[in-house]
C-alpha cells in the first residue's frame, strides 16, 4: 500500500504566512534573504519560453502555437510588443493585437512576460515606427568615430528617449485597464538587448558633448572610484572608457523609460543582455549593455528596473549566472539556449536549485521539436511539483543545484561536484555509473537537492549520483523512496534497497528521466 507523505507540510504551512491580497500585481520581494517574484501574493516560478520575434505579430500566426507551449509544461511565455505594430501613426495607439494575444494566454491558461521592442532590439532601431525612422532631425541616429550613421537610433537625444517612453507609458497604461485584474501579464522587458556596435559608444553630436562633460558622482561611486574629471581623465582614454559611459547613458535613458512605464502601471521590469564571446573587445560586441562588468553601473543608472537579465545561449551557462544572482536583484534567465537543445533542462534545475531564480526560459521555444517538448516538459512538470519545497528552501543552504561546468568550447568538466548540508557532505556526479560513457549526454545531466529534515532529503533531477560522507563516520541508506506526486501530495513508491542504490553505496537518478527520490541516511562508525 503506498503512502501519502507530508514533505510538503513545512513549506505549505510557510507559504501559509505570506500575503494573499488579490489585488496585488505581481511585484518583486525579498524574503528571508531571497528575492521572490509574486503573483498574487504567492512566489512563483516562471516556467517560460520566448517567442520567436515574429510569432506574437499575427494572431493567427500566434494561435498555431500553443499546443506546443502547452505541451511542453510552460506556465509563462514572454513574447514581444513593437513600438511600430502599436503606434503606427504617432500618437494613435493601436492594441488589437496584444489584446488578442492576451485573450489566446487566457484562453490557454498561461502567463506572459511582454518584451517591449522600442528604440533597440538587438541593437538595432528595426522595431521603431516609419514615423521615428524616417525623421533623423527629430530622432537622430547613433554615429561612428567617422561620422557614418548607423541604422540605431542615438540615446543621446530627450526627443526620442521621451516618444519612446511615451508610447511604453501608454502600453503599460492600456495594461493596467486590460489586465490588472486578472494579471496575466506578470513583468515586462524594456527593450532588446541593448548594446552599441560596431564602435564601444555612439559619436552622435549630443553624446560627444555628453562624453566631454564629468563624470556624475553617483556613477563615480558605483565605479568605485575617488577621482573626478570627465570620462576620459577618470578612466584614461579607451574603448573601455566609451563603454563604461555608453551604458551609464543607455542606463539613464532606460530609466526613463521604465519609471514612466511604472507610473502608468508597476509590473516588474528588467533588461537583457547579449553576452560577449570569449576575447571580444568592446566595440567588437554590442557593447555597453547589463553586461557583468557594468552592472554595477546600470543599477546605479536604472534605479527603476528589478533586475538586469542575461540572455545565455553559450554552453558555459554556469559561468553567466553568478553575476546576476545578487542581493540587489532576483536571477532571471529571459533567453536560455535555443529550444531543444538537451542542456535546458539540466540548467533550468541549477538555476532554480542553485540561485533561487524566478524563472528561466529557452528561446524560440514555438520550435522545439518533438524530443524537446518530451524533455523540458517533464523537466517544468517536476520543477512545478517541486514548487513549494524551491520556495521555502533557499539555493546555496538548504537546496543546491547541480549540472557539470560547460567550457565554452562544449568540454564538460567532470570533475565530482561537492555540496554540505551541515554535517552531510556530498559528492555528486553527472557520470552514470551503470551507463557506457560514450552513451552519456554529460551536459543534460543535472538536478537539486533539497534538506526536507535533519537526516532527510530529496533528490531531483536526471544522470546525477549522490554519496553521502560526514567527517567523523561512514554514512549509511536507511531508507530510499522513490517518490511521484499525485493529486497534490508526493506519494511513495518503489524502496530502493538493492541494485538501484548500489546495494546502499549511493542514490542515483537514471539518466533516462526525471525523478526523484526521497532519502533518509544514517550514520555508522
Ligand atoms: C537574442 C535576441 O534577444 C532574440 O530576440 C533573438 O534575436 C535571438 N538572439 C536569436 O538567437
Amino acid at each position: 500500500m503506498r503512502n501519502t507523505i507530508s514533505l510538503l507540510g513545512a513549506a505549505l504551512l510557510g507559504l501559509a504566512t505570506l500575503p494573499a491580497h488579490a489585488e496585488d500585481i505581481p511585484r518583486i520581494a525579498r524574503q528571508d534573504g531571497v528575492h521572490r517574484l509574486l503573483v498574487d501574493g504567492k512566489p512563483f516560478l516562471i516556467l517560460g519560453g520566448e517567442l520567436g520575434n515574429s510569432s506574437s505579430s499575427d494572431l493567427a500566426d500566434l494561435e498555431g502555437h500553443w499546443a506546443v507551449l502547452k505541451a511542453a509544461n510552460l506556465n509563462t511565455v514572454l513574447a514581444p510588443v513593437t513600438w511600430e505594430q502599436i503606434e503606427p501613426v504617432e500618437g494613435r495607439f493601436d492594441f488589437h493585437v496584444l489584446d488578442g494575444m492576451i485573450d489566446q494566454a487566457r484562453a490557454h491558461d498561461m502567463r506572459l512576460v511582454l518584451l517591449w521592442f522600442g528604440a533597440w532590439k538587438n541593437s538595432m532601431s528595426t522595431y521603431a515606427p516609419a514615423w521615428v525612422k524616417r525623421d533623423g532631425e527629430r530622432f537622430p541616429r547613433a554615429r561612428t568615430a567617422e561620422g557614418k550613421a548607423l541604422d540605431i537610433l542615438s540615446p543621446s537625444y530627450a526627443g526620442t528617449r521621451d516618444a519612446d517612453a511615451k508610447a511604453f507609458a501608454a502600453l503599460m497604461g492600456h495594461l493596467k485597464t486590460v489586465d490588472a485584474d486578472k494579471r496575466t501579464v506578470l513583468m515586462i522587458q524594456v527593450e532588446n538587448e541593448i548594446g552599441m556596435i560596431p564602435q564601444a559608444r555612439d559619436h552622435s553630436k549630443a553624446a560627444e558633448a555628453d562624453f566631454g562633460k564629468p563624470v556624475p558622482a553617483a556613477a563615480l561611486k558605483a565605479l568605485g572610484t575617488k577621482k573626478t574629471g570627465t570620462w576620459e581623465q577618470v578612466f584614461g582614454a579607451s574603448a573601455a572608457t566609451d563603454e563604461l559611459w555608453q551604458a551609464w547613458t543607455f542606463g539613464r535613458y532606460v530609466d526613463a523609460i521604465a519609471g514612466a512605464g511604472k507610473t502608468a502601471y508597476a509590473l516588474p521590469m528588467y533588461v537583457n543582455a547579449a553576452l560577449p564571446r570569449p576575447g571580444a573587445a568592446p566595440g567588437g560586441y554590442p557593447s555597453a549593455g547589463p553586461l557583468p562588468h557594468l552592472i554595477d553601473l546600470w543599477r546605479t543608472a536604472a534605479p527603476s528596473l528589478d533586475m538586469l537579465s542575461p540572455d545565455i545561449y553559450f554552453p558555459d551557462f554556469t559561468k553567466w549566472v553568478p553575476p546576476y544572482d545578487r542581493a540587489d536583484q532576483p536571477l532571471f534567465i529571459p533567453e536560455a539556449d535555443q529550444a531543444g537543445k538537451t542542456p535546458a533542462p539540466a540548467n533550468a534545475f541549477w538555476a532554480f536549485g542553485e540561485h533561487d531564480a524566478i524563472g528561466f526560459s529557452p528561446f524560440s521555444i514555438e520550435n522545439l521539436p518533438a524530443a524537446g517538448v518530451k524533455d523540458l516538459g517533464a523537466a517544468y512538470r517536476l520543477i512545478d511539483q517541486l514548487k513549494p519545497l524551491i520556495v521555502s528552501h533557499d539555493g546555496g543552504k538548504t537546496m543546491r543545484g547541480f549540472r557539470a561546468p560547460v567550457a565554452y568550447d562544449g568540454t564538460v568538466d567532470l570533475t565530482p561536484l561537492k555540496a554540505s548540508f551541515g554535517a552531510w557532505d556530498l559528492t555528486v556526479t553527472v557520470v552514470d555509473p551503470w551507463t557506457p560513457k560514450d552513451a552519456q549526454d554529460f551536459a543534460a545531466h543535472g538536478g537539486m537537492v533539497i534538506q526536507t529534515g535533519p537526516d532527510e532529503f530529496l533528490v531531483a533531477g536526471r544522470g546525477i549520483t549522490v554519496t553521502f560522507a560526514t567527517k567523523d563516520g561512514s554514512v549509511g541508506l536507511e531508507r530510499v523512496r522513490e517518490v511521484t506526486y499525485r493529486d497534490g501530495a508526493w506519494v511513495d513508491g518503489r524502496w530502493l534497497n538493492g541494485d538501484e542504490t548500489h546495494q546502499g553505496r549511493h542514490v542515483r537518478l537514471p539518466p533516462t528521466g526525471f525523478g526523484v527520490q526521497r532519502v533518509k541516511v544514517y550514520r555508522y562508525n
